[in-house]
C-alpha cells in the first residue's frame, strides 16, 4: 500500500481505538496490538516528516512551551446561564417558557452541568485547527496544542463538515484527580484543591507537554456555528449527531417533558452525584427545539430557553472551634472538628472528621483555622484544607492525648499504621458502645430499635456491659430508663428475643473481631460449619480459610485468646442465641465455588446487593477491589478505576448481557 495510503488508514484506525478506549471505555484490541499500530505510524512519520499532520495521533504528546497564548475571538459568543436555585425558581422557569412559547407543556433536553471550564473547538474540513477557552465570552485564549493532548478530543470528525465548532467542558475525572494529587504530594509540590481547579491549571499550561501528562476529559454540551453539515431541529439530536462525528456527549443526557420531568431528572441526578466519576454541580434544562430556543431568544449574556438548576455547594467555610478525639469500637482514636454552624451540601454541619494525626500535620490544620469543609453525597464531612491567610496569630496546634479520653488507658499506634488506639478494649466504655451498637446493627444481629441513644443509656447506668448482658434485660429495668415507657421496652424485649434466631455468619460478624467483617465471617462459617469448630482453630487452620491471610488470621487468634471473649460468646449461647449449623461445606461443591467477583459501576436489571446474593448463593466470593485474585470483574455503566485495574492486572471483565448470560447458563 502507498505510505499516504497507509499513515491516513493508520491514523484513523489509531482514533478509532481511542474514542473505544477514551469515550466508550470499552476498546476493541488489547493495549499491544493498539502500541503496534501507534508504533508503526510514528516510523512511517519518521521516515517521510513531510507528511506529518497536526491531527495526526501522535501528536497529542504536546510541543514546545509557548511564551504566551493567543487571544482568539469568538465567532459566535460564548454565553453563560443564568441559575435556578430551588424548585419554586425551576417552576417559574418552566411558566415563563410556556406562557412566551403558549404551550401547556415543554419538551426540554436535560443535561449535567459539568464543573470543568468551557471551551470551543472549531474543526475546519472535519479536522480541529482551533481550540479557545471562554475568556469573558467574546475573546477567549488560544489552547489548541493543550486541547491536542485531550485523548477524547477527536483531532478529525467522523464527517468531514466544513466549519463547526463544538462547544463543552474540559473537566478532570475524580481518579485522575486523586492520582495527579497523590503525584503532586510524593514530588512535594502543591495539591489542587478540586476536579476544576486541576483542570484549569492543566489546560492553561504554556508547556502542552505538562498538559498531555494530566488525563483530562471534555464532554460536548452545543454546538456553536456550523456550515457544510445540516442540523437537525432539535437539541439533542444535535448532541446525538456530536456522538455519530466521534465527540464525546455524556449518557446522561435526556429528553424530558414539563417541570415533572425537569424536577425528577434533577432527583435522579443528584442521586448519583457522588458516585458519578466526574464532578457536577447541578443540572442544565434546555427547550429542546432548536425553533423554540431562537423564539425564546436572549436576555444578556445568557439565554432565555435555558438555566442551571444548581446543587447545594459541597464545600463552604467556617471555623474550626476545637478539635475533639473519638474513641471507636476497635479503640481507633478519631479527631473530630468542632465546627460553628455552615450549610453545605444542603444540610447544617458542626463537625467533620479529620481522620487522624498524619492528616493533620499533613493540611497543617490548627483550632482557630477558618476551614474549608466539604460534604459529598452521603460522606461523612470532612476538613478539606485550611484557609492559609486567615490564620489568627493565636492559631493552637492540635497534640494527639497520651491516654484514652473516655476510659484513661494509654493510647498506642503500630508502626506501620496511621491510627491511634485506645488499649482499654471492653473495658473502654467508648469501645463497648461502639461494640453493642455493632451487635445490634442491621447486618449483624439486627436487633429493632436498639439505638445510639439505648446503648448509651444501658452503658452509661451499668445495666449492659457486654452484647450477652441484652439476653438478660428486664422490663422492670427497663422502664427505669428514661424516656422509655413500658410499649418500648416490650417491643424492645421482642426484638432481643427475635435475634436469637440468626445464622453462624451473622454471629460472628457480631462478635466485631478486628478485620472480621462482613464477607470474612461468610467465609469463616462456611470454612468451619460449626462455632465449636471454629473455636478450636489455631492461626494455621484459620489461613486455611479462602480470603484469610495472616493479619485476619491473627486478629482472630487474638480474640480467641481473651478468655472474655470466650465467656461473653458462652453466654450468648447459654442465653439461647441459635443457629442452624452444618457441616463444612467443601469448597468446591458449588459452581463458583474458589472464584472471586468484583462488581463494579450500575447494572440495569439488578441491583449490586441483589448480584452479589446471587453470586454468594452459587458459592462465589464477591470482593471490593480488584487484586490479581480476583477471577471476573463484572462492569455496569459507569465503571470506573475498579475497571482500569482489571484490564491492567489482565481480569476477565464481563459487561452485564455477558454476566447474565453466565449466570443463566448454571
Ligand atoms: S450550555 C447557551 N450546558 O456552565 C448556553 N453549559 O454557567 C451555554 N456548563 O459557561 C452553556 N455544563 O461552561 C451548558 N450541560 C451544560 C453545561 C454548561 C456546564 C457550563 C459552561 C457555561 C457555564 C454557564
Amino acid at each position: 500500500m502507498e505510505v499516504t495510503a497507509r499513515i491516513a488508514q493508520l491514523r484513523a484506525e489509531i482514533e478509532r481505538h481511542n474514542y473505544r478506549y477514551y469515550v466508550l471505555d470499552d476498546p476493541l484490541i488489547p493495549d499491544v496490538e493498539y502500541d503496534k499500530l501507534f508504533r508503526e505510524l510514528q516510523t512511517l512519520e519518521t521516515q517521510h516528516p513531510e507528511l506529518l499532520s497536526t491531527d495526526s495521533p501522535t501528536q497529542r504528546v504536546g510541543g514546545k512551551p509557548l511564551k504566551s497564548f493567543a487571544e482568539v475571538q469568538h465567532r459566535t459568543p460564548m454565553l453563560s446561564l443564568n441559575n435556578a436555585f430551588n424548585e419554586d425558581e425551576v417552576r417559574a422557569f418552566d411558566m415563563r417558557i410556556r406562557e412566551a412559547l403558549g404551550m401547556a407543556e415543554v419538551e426540554y433536553a436535560v443535561e449535567p452541568k459539568f464543573d470543568g471550564l468551557a471551551v470551543t473547538l472549531s474543526y475546519r474540513d472535519g479536522v480541529f485547527v482551533q481550540g479557545a477557552t471562554r475568556g469573558d465570552g467574546s475573546t477567549g485564549e488560544d489552547v489548541t496544542e493543550n486541547l491536542r493532548t485531550v485523548r477524547v478530543i477527536p483531532l478529525r470528525l467522523g464527517e468531514p463538515v466544513a466549519d463547526v465548532e463544538v462547544r463543552g467542558e474540559v473537566l478532570m475525572f475524580k481518579r485522575d484527580f486523586s492520582r495527579l494529587n497523590d503525584e503532586q504530594r510524593a514530588r512535594g509540590e502543591k495539591e489542587f484543591a478540586n476536579p476544576r481547579n486541576a483542570a484549569a491549571g492543566s489546560l492553561r499550561q504554556l508547556d502542552s507537554r505538562i498538559t498531555a501528562s494530566r488525563h483530562l476529559s471534555f464532554f460536548a454540551y452545543g454546538i456553536g456555528l456550523c456550515r457544510g453539515a445540516d442540523l437537525p431541529g432539535q437539541h439533542d439530536r444535535e448532541m446525538e449527531l456530536l456522538r455519530r462525528w466521534g465527540v464525546p456527549v455524556a449518557q446522561q443526557c435526556r429528553v424530558v417533558r414539563g417541570l415533572d420531568g425537569l424536577l425528577g431528572y434533577y432527583n435522579e441526578i443528584g442521586a448519583q452525584r457522588a458516585a458519578l466519576p466526574f464532578d457536577i454541580d447541578g443540572v442544565v434544562y434546555k427547550v429542546n427545539d432548536i425553533a423554540q430556543q431562537q423564539q425564546l431568544g436572549f436576555v444578556s449574556r445568557a439565554p432565555r430557553f435555558a438555566v442551571a438548576h444548581k446543587f447545594p455547594a459541597e464545600e463552604a467555610m467556617t471555623t474550626l472551634l476545637d478539635i475533639e478525639v473519638q474513641v471507636g469500637r476497635t479503640g481507633a482514636l478519631t479527631p473530630v472538628a468542632r465546627l460553628a454552624p455552615v450549610f453545605v451540601g444542603g444540610v447544617t454541619v458542626t463537625n467533620a472528621t479529620l481522620h487522624n494525626e498524619d492528616e493533620i500535620r499533613r493540611k497543617d490544620v490548627r483550632i482557630g483555622d477558618t476551614v474549608v469543609v466539604r460534604r459529598a453525597g452521603d460522606v461523612i464531612p470532612e476538613v478539606a484544607r485550611v484557609v492559609a491567610e486567615r490564620r489568627p496569630a493565636d492559631a493552637r496546634e492540635f497534640v494527639m492525648p497520651a491516654s484514652c479520653p473516655v476510659c484513661g488507658s494509654h493510647v498506642a499506634r503500630q508502626e506501620d499504621e496511621s491510627v491511634w488506639r485506645c488499649t482499654g478494649g471492653l473495658f473502654c466504655p467508648a469501645q463497648r458502645k461502639q461494640a453493642l451498637r455493632h451487635f445490634a446493627s442491621r447486618r449483624a444481629m439486627n436487633i429493632d430499635g436498639l439505638g445510639d441513644k439505648l446503648v448509651e443509656q444501658l452503658v452509661d447506668a451499668h445495666i449492659v456491659n457486654t452484647p450477652a448482658d441484652l439476653y438478660k434485660l428486664q422490663l422492670l429495668k427497663l422502664i427505669t430508663l428514661e424516656r422509655m415507657g413500658e410499649k418500648s421496652a416490650l417491643n424492645l424485649l421482642a426484638a432481643i428475643e427475635l435475634s436469637k434466631h440468626t445464622t453462624l455468619a451473622r454471629f460472628i460478624f457480631a462478635l466485631g473481631i478486628r478485620n472480621v467483617g462482613e464477607s470474612t465471617a461468610k467465609d469463616l462459617a462456611q470454612h468451619f460449619g460449626s462455632l465449636d469448630n471454629l473455636l478450636a482453630a489455631d492461626a494455621d487452620s484459620l489461613q486455611q480459610v479462602r480470603d484469610v491471610g495472616p493479619v485476619v488470621a491473627q486478629s482472630m487468634a487474638d480474640f480467641l485468646a481473651e478468655t472474655h471473649n470466650r465467656d461473653v460468646i458462652k453466654q450468648l449461647r447459654e442465653a439461647g442465641v441459635y443457629w442452624a449449623e452444618h457441616q463444612a461445606q467443601p469448597v468446591t461443591s458449588l459452581p463458583f465455588s474458589g472464584k472471586t467477583f468484583v462488581l463494579t459501576g450500575t447494572l440495569a436489571a439488578l441491583t449490586r446487593e441483589q448480584a452479589k446474593e446471587k453470586l454468594e448463593a452459587l458459592g462465589a466470593k464477591v470482593s471490593g477491589s480488584v487484586s490479581n485474585k480476583t477471577d471476573y470483574v463484572v462492569a455496569g455503566v459507569e465503571a470506573g478505576s475498579k475497571l482500569d485495574k482489571a484490564r491492567e492486572l489482565g481480569v476477565a471483565v464481563l459487561d452485564e448481557q455477558q454476566f447474565l448470560a453466565l449466570l443463566e447458563s448454571i
